[in-house]
């Protein structure tokens, strides 16, 4: 009797959740990319918004009138549309060349990711690091390779350059038919269907085998020839598509395409459809928590600010893992046990924004908030819960932060707590009381912060050069070693924004010298929240 059961409301919606985010160096043709999904998908208005960068699409983005109303930009932080009766998220990571932790988070939310390569550049050092990430969680990769309508490195090579740079095992599953000017089409390797350069979605052309005398009709003697000869090799020579493989994280199918001409995308976004995973179950303590639930359970994976300087209002972007999530619904926030009403949520909709009035696993909301919500905050009906897995990562450029104006600096306490709260930078305190120092993954987070600091605050601030070059979260569970640990080294030891014990070192060897002399503790270069057990000194 149980298969006639119908699925949960809960259950069902979470399974036509499709929420993914893509991942390139700059340059591959991300945002030409997006722009097309999301043409696909019936979200035309947006797809002139992604182009825009920087401050142009701030000045563009006021389609939204949650927008104009906050004046929060959130136009691109999430992307939603319907395709055959899916729901794909799309979330936004910056396209820096530099990187910030941002990118790092936005990535614990999603389920899936699309990695775009240059089909003449393959791997760059952006994607290895971004596919790092990925690995971190094992979420699984769908690869486009783009810009096949220009000239293109072999497929061989690439499909090879993929497995051994980034040890993953890679299957095609379209063939590429002609190169760069003579590009034709793709070869559906699993379904045996030609795909014309030309055609729109609905364009492929089902033939019997890759022999069907009607390929070389379609695209000439030559090419038709070539195709069947790198098919057989591909076949005798690379490795078949295995969803579950995949779905580990061991495997990536391999789509090429021309994001410009709009050419594989619709074949791509297929291949999301069908492949990548809906929600899926949670880790979190004490338990797992799976998407049919009917409770709602959810986490905050990035804070953004108002854009208005004049507002301390923040948007707190958060996931839902279970449950439905409606208008007024007040929540528990577990860190600290507090009520968040969620009155106005942001739905991000892109047919009809102003309508959706629920979400649900596998979905993204905004949360309006005066700063009480942090990243990798829970949030829940109620349960004693926290999801594991929103990383804060150690970071590699530590300054200090000095004041222009020593009378501000009861301001820039201020001002560093809620930027640190917000994401934008760490913020660590030295025991022995010198200037706060604030840490990054990237420089541009320090000119970021540099420039809010003076815009939002009022306050200008320098950075000035540290001794280290590297921190650690330091944990254990003998206390007096962690004690004797912090009054040894109280010049480069200090707490992080939430009490934690940090060390500062000089260099790669000191950290090495350090873990040698002090076997009773831990130091921890990625700091899961909630992860770490906690440490009271
Ligand atoms: P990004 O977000 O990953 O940084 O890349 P973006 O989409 O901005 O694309 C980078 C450049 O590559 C753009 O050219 C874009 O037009 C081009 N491009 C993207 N996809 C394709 C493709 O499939 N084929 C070809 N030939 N080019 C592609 P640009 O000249 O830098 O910018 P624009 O003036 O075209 O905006």
């Amino acid at each position: 009797m149980d298969a006639l059961v119908a699925p949960s409301p809960v259950a069902a919606e979470a399974a036509r959740r499709r929420t993914f985010a893509i991942i390139a160096h700059p340059d591959a043709g991300k945002t030409t990319l997006t722009e097309k999904l999301l043409l696909k998908g019936g979200a035309i208005q947006l797809a002139g918004a992604v182009r825009a960068k920087g401050n142009a699409r701030r000045t563009r983005s006021d389609w939204m009138k949650i927008e104009q109303d906050r004046g929060i930009s959130v136009a691109t932080s999430v992307m939603t549309f319907e395709r055959g009766g899916l729901v794909f998220n799309l979330l936004d990571t910056p396209g820096h060349e530099d990187f910030s932790e941002d990118t790092y988070r936005t990535l614990t939310a999603v389920d899936a990711a699309v990695m775009v390569l240059d089909a003449a550049k393959g791997i760059e050092s952006q994607t290895r690091k971004l596919f790092e990430v990925c690995r971190m969680r094992d979420i699984p990769i769908i690869t486009f390779v783009n810009k096949m309508d220009r000239e293109a490195r072999d497929p061989f090579e690439l499909i090879d350059e993929i497995e051994q740079t980034l040890a993953l095992d890679a299957a095609p599953v379209a063939w590429p038919v002609g190169r760069a000017s003579e590009f034709a089409g793709t070869w559906d390797l699993l379904d045996k269907h030609f795909l014309p350069v030309d055609a729109d979605d609905a364009g492929s052309i089902p033939l019997d085998d890759i022999d069907d005398p009607r390929l070389d009709e379609l695209v000439g003697a030559e090419r038709a020839l070539m195709l069947r000869e790198e098919a057989m090799l591909a076949e005798a020579g690379l490795k078949v598509f295995d969803l579950e493989a995949f779905r580990e994280g061991h495997m990536t199918p391999v789509f090429f395409g021309s994001a410009l001409r709009d050419f594989g995308v619709g074949h791509l976004l297929d291949g999301l459809a069908r492949y990548a995973p809906p929600p899926g179950a949670r880790a979190g303590d004490p338990r797992e928590v799976l998407p049919g639930e009917e409770k709602l359970t959810g986490f905050v994976f990035k804070v953004q600010a108002n854009m208005d300087p004049n507002h301390r209002d923040r948007v707190a972007f958060v996931r839902l893992c279970s449950g439905k999530l409606t208008k007024g619904m007040r929540l528990k926030q577990v860190r600290t046990g507090k009520q968040v009403p969620v009155n106005a949520p942001l739905f991000f909709f892109a047919k009809d924004r102003q309508v959706a009035e629920e979400a649900w696993p596998g979905d993204v909301v905004g949360v309006a908030n005066h700063g009480t919500l942090r990243i990798g905050d829970t949030l829940t009906e109620g349960e004693e819960l926290n999801f594991r897995g929103v990383p804060s990562f150690a970071p590699e450029i530590l300054r200090h932060v000095q004041l222009e104006d020593p009378m501000l600096a009861k301001k820039l306490k201020t001002a560093l707590d809620q930027l640190a709260e917000e994401g934008v930078v760490q913020l660590f305190r030295p025991l022995d009381g010198s200037l706060p120092v604030v840490g990054v993954v990237g420089q541009l987070q320090l000119d970021v912060l540099q420039s809010r600091l003076k815009v939002e605050y009022g306050v200008p601030a320098r950075f000035q050069d540290t001794m280290w070059s590297m921190m650690r979260w330091v944990t254990s569970d003998d206390r007096t070693a962690i004690d004797r640990f912090a009054q040894a080294n109280r010049r480069d030891t200090g707490e992080d924004h939430d009490g934690e014990l940090v060390a500062f070192f000089g260099s790669d060897w000191r950290r090495k010298r350090a873990e040698e002399e002090w076997p009773a503790l831990r130091f921890h270069a990625v700091r899961e929240q909630h992860g770490l057990e906690q440490m009271k000194r």
